[in-house]
This record gives C-alpha cells, sequence and structure tokens, in this order.
C-alpha cells in the first residue's frame, strides 16, 4: 500500500471512527456519491461557513448574502446553457455496463485531453486499445448531462420539470436585479451564497472529494468592465488569505492558470487551485472571470434588463456588469482541512499518537473539560461549574469524564480538540486548574478565575 493511500484510508477510517463524517444512506448499504456529517464533521463545516461568512461577508460593507430556493424554473438551466452543456464524457465497459468518465480513465494512462472533443477521445481510446478497469473493451465516448432532473408538481407534464440546481452561482445572478432594486448597491459589489448543489457525477469518488450532493460557496463579484483584472487579482490574493487564515496547508495549494483551450468561451481569465490530496493534486477552488455572460443570457431567457445604472460620477452610466467569481467547494474544504491537520507522533516517548492539528477557530471543540477521577463528587461538581461557565463563553465545549485521563487526552487529539481543562484535587486547594495544549502535550496552572480570558486570548 502506498503511503498516500494509506493516509487516505487512515482519515477515512478516523472520520467514520469519531464522527465527522459517514456513508449516506450507510444502513442500507449507501447512495454512491453521498455522504453525511456526523455530529463534529458538522460542526467542523459550520466553523468552516462561519469563517467564511465573517471575512467574505461581514466584515465587508458590499457583499450580499442570499439564500436562494434549490429547484428553479427549468428556462434558467435553457438560458445558461446547462441543459445543453453541462456534461462529462461517459464511455461504457461494453461488458460490464459500468459507467466511466472518458477523460479521467485516459488522464490515467497518461494521455493529455485537455480540449478534446468526444470524438477525440473515442480515436484515443480506438487507437491504443484502452481498456477499462476491469479489462474489457469501451465503447463510444458520449456526453452525459449531469443536472438531477426531477418534476415539480401533481403534473408529470415536461412543464413540470425541474433541476436541483447543479451549482450555487445561478440562483445569485437570477436575483441580480431584486438586489440591487431592494439594496441599492454601489459598484462593486458582491452577492454571497452558501448551500447545496446536485451533480450526477458519473464516477463519484474519493471519499467526499467528487459527491453528487455537495455544498458550495460562491461570489458572483459584479464590476465596471473595465476593471475586471484588478478586480480578478485583489479575489486571488483574498482567495489565498482565506485558506491559509482556516488552517489549509498552503505548500500543498498551488494556483493553475487554466489555458485558452479550456477555458469557458466567454472566460478570459480563469485559475484553479489545486490541493495536494492524497489521491493526488486536484481542484479545490475555481476563480473565473465570466464576463457578462450570465447576466446577458438571462436577460435574454427572461426578456428583464438585468442592468446596472451609475450615477455615481455626474451622468448616468447603464451597462450589464462584468463578474469575478470566486467558487468554493465545502466538502473539498473539509478534506483539505483533514489532510493537512492529520499528524502522528509519540510525544515524551509515549505510544503513537495520532492528531488534528487543527486550527482553533475550525476545530469542532475548542476546550474539553474533565475532572481528574469521574467518582470524586467535588472535582464532578467543580468541573461541572467551569464547563458552564466555559460553554457559555465559548459554545462548542465539551464534557469528557470518559475512561483514564490519559484516554481521554487521546480522544481529544485525535478530534483536534486544541485545549483540555482537567480539575484535580490541588484545584480544590488552589483554585487553578491544568490547561494541556493538544500539539505540544504541554501542561500549564491556570487560576479559575482567569480561565476566561486566557482562552479568549488563546481563541482570539
Ligand atoms: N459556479 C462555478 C462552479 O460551480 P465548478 O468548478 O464546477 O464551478 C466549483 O465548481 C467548486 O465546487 C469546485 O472548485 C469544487 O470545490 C466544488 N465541486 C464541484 N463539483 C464537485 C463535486 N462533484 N463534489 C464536491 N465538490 C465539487
Amino acid at each position: 500500500m502506498s503511503e498516500n493511500t494509506d493516509l487516505m484510508q487512515k482519515i477515512v477510517s478516523l472520520a467514520k471512527r469519531r464522527g465527522f463524517v459517514f456513508q449516506g444512506s450507510e444502513i442500507y448499504g449507501g447512495l454512491a456519491g453521498t455522504y453525511d456529517y456526523g455530529p463534529l464533521g458538522a460542526l467542523l463545516k459550520n466553523n468552516v461557513k462561519d469563517s467564511w461568512l465573517k471575512k467574505f461577508v461581514h466584515s465587508r460593507t458590499d457583499m450580499y448574502l442570499v439564500d436562494a430556493a434549490i429547484l428553479m424554473n427549468q428556462n434558467v438551466w435553457k438560458a445558461t446553457g446547462h441543459v445543453d452543456h453541462f456534461s462529462d464524457p461517459l464511455t461504457e465497459d461494453l461488458k460490464t455496463n459500468k459507467r466511466y468518465r472518458a477523460d479521467n480513465l485516459l488522464e490515467e494512462k497518461g494521455f493529455n485531453v485537455q480540449g478534446l472533443s468526444v470524438a477525440e477521445m473515442s480515436d484515443l481510446i480506438k487507437e491504443n486499445n484502452v481498456l477499462s478497469p476491469d479489462g474489457n473493451k469501451l465503447g463510444e465516448v458520449r456526453q452525459f448531462n449531469m443536472m438531477l432532473q426531477t418534476k415539480v408538481g401533481a403534473s408529470e407534464d415536461s412543464a413540470a420539470t425541474s433541476y436541483l440546481r447543479p451549482e450555487t452561482a445561478q440562483g445569485i445572478f437570477v436575483n441580480f436585479k431584486n438586489v440591487v432594486d431592494s439594496m441599492n448597491p454601489k459598484m462593486p459589489f458582491g452577492i454571497a451564497q452558501i448551500g447545496k448543489a446536485f451533480r450526477n457525477e458519473i464516477t463519484p469518488r474519493d471519499f467526499i472529494f467528487r459527491l453528487r450532493e455537495l455544498e458550495q460557496m460562491e461570489i458572483e463579484y459584479f464590476v465596471k468592465p473595465s476593471e475586471w483584472s484588478q478586480h480578478f487579482e485583489y479575489w486571488k490574493d483574498e482567495m489565498l488569505e482565506w485558506m491559509n487564515s482556516v488552517g489549509l496547508d498552503m505548500k500543498k495549494v498551488h494556483d493553475v492558470e487554466i489555458g485558452d483551450g479550456d477555458r469557458a468561451h466567454y472566460s478570459a481569465r480563469t485559475i484553479d487551485f489545486e490541493f495536494e490530496y492524497p489521491f493526488g493534486h486536484k481542484e479545490l477552488y475555481g476563480l473565473a472571470y465570466r464576463g457578462d455572460y450570465d447576466l446577458s443570457r438571462h436577460q435574454d431567457g427572461s426578456s428583464q434588463k438585468l442592468q446596472y445604472v451609475d450615477q455615481s460620477e455626474g451622468g448616468s452610466e447603464v451597462f450589464v456588469p462584468h463578474v469575478i467569481e470566486p467558487s468554493f467547494g465545502l466538502d473539498r474544504t473539509v478534506l483539505a482541512l483533514l489532510v493537512s491537520a492529520y499528524r502522528e507522533d509519540n510525544i515524551g516517548g509515549e505510544d503513537n499518537r495520532v492528531y488534528l492539528a487543527l486550527n482553533p477557530k475550525i476545530a469542532p471543540y475548542k476546550i474539553a473539560v474533565s475532572p481528574l477521577l469521574k467518582n470524586k463528587e467535588d472535582l464532578v461538581e467543580k468541573s461541572k461549574d467551569i464547563f458552564g461557565k466555559l460553554k457559555s463563553e465559548f459554545g462548542n465545549v465539551v464534557f469528557d469524564d470518559n475512561g483514564n485521563i490519559g484516554k481521554r487526552y487521546r480522544r481529544q487529539d485525535e478530534i483536534g480538540t486544541p485545549f483540555c481543562v482537567v480539575i484535580d484535587f490541588e484545584s480544590l486547594e488552589d483554585q487553578s486548574v491544568t490547561v494541556r495544549l493538544r500539539d505540544s502535550g504541554e501542561q500549564e496552572r491556570i487560576k479559575m478565575d482567569d480561565l476566561v480570558s486566557y482562552f479568549k486570548e488563546k481563541l482570539a
């Protein structure tokens, strides 16, 4: 087993064992491409969202948050071209009928497929006798639309067709006029949204990397057409700054300029931020200059004017704004954070331990509080008292009296809790507690009265 496969297995197993991520519908055998976040995963994911909202929405005056419906009028997806073009190249194993992404299969065999049409991929497969992973012949490559279709309402006719949105972005574009009319934003400004998106991926894989139900955090930033390039640079820096602030291993993040042949036809510049996952360098986030493509398509599709009237410089300039789109996948963030934080060591010559060096800002629990012994009433009482105070101040604090103190430390290390507070017999005498630090294992004595200010500083 390679070191990387081994690391991936350790992360998947820790995620299940410790309540971060479970297979979707597990007791029924699962549903491919779906995962459920358990108690700790849900906390971690929410902390990531909070940090994103804090940086990109709450601390700014030019960003408007929306929460649009997942189901949208089917004409939205006709106008944007998703109905005709939101597809991946599919090929089928002619014996087992298993379906594969042709581009992935060819890339794995060392072919460069960038910019190739489905016909060219079919030719490559035939000419080089590329076989399926089961060693069988593959069929012609064809485009497979990835939108998940559903019916809305009691009628079965085509008017009732809808799609589970494949990106949150369009919920923003269709609300552009509503936001402009209701909020009167000054140019430039952005609209942000966090929410679920759905893609019928041909081969969901690599744990929570490629999902059929995923979550995105997206911004559409509307600018004057002549100013797009400076805003693009600005957003690149902002994205990098946020990645660093949540604790992604920045040595594993690489920005890749997407070449002319591979960018969407309307985009003059796109960057993929790739992350070194254990299974390879893969896309983490995207930053795209989308021009006026989306607003113009929706203008045509809806016959509504989606323009901005700029009266800032005396006159009145009317234009369709251009867009810079920073797009973040939440599930890929969680996976990249787990990869960045996973550590094994043996502090003080003890047995091997596993710990998650998560940034305290996003760790599921900030502090664990324990009595040294769980059957000593006065220790338990004092511990509960301290636990209550810390919980009301810092929220995600846990009371842990399972097993002996060594086991509690190991358990909290494994879920990334940065601080453990232990109340012992001396505490009852000197009104101090032990605070144990996750990464170094070091311990300090802190006065009970100083605990809140101590953690305020540590968690700032
Ligand atoms: N609005 C632009 C857009 O949706 P995208 O590159 O298709 O662009 C944006 O997706 C981000 O969403 C990706 O960078 C990735 O983080 C995440 N993402 C896309 N497909 C995904 C999938 N099947 N599973 C998990 N995350 C996915």
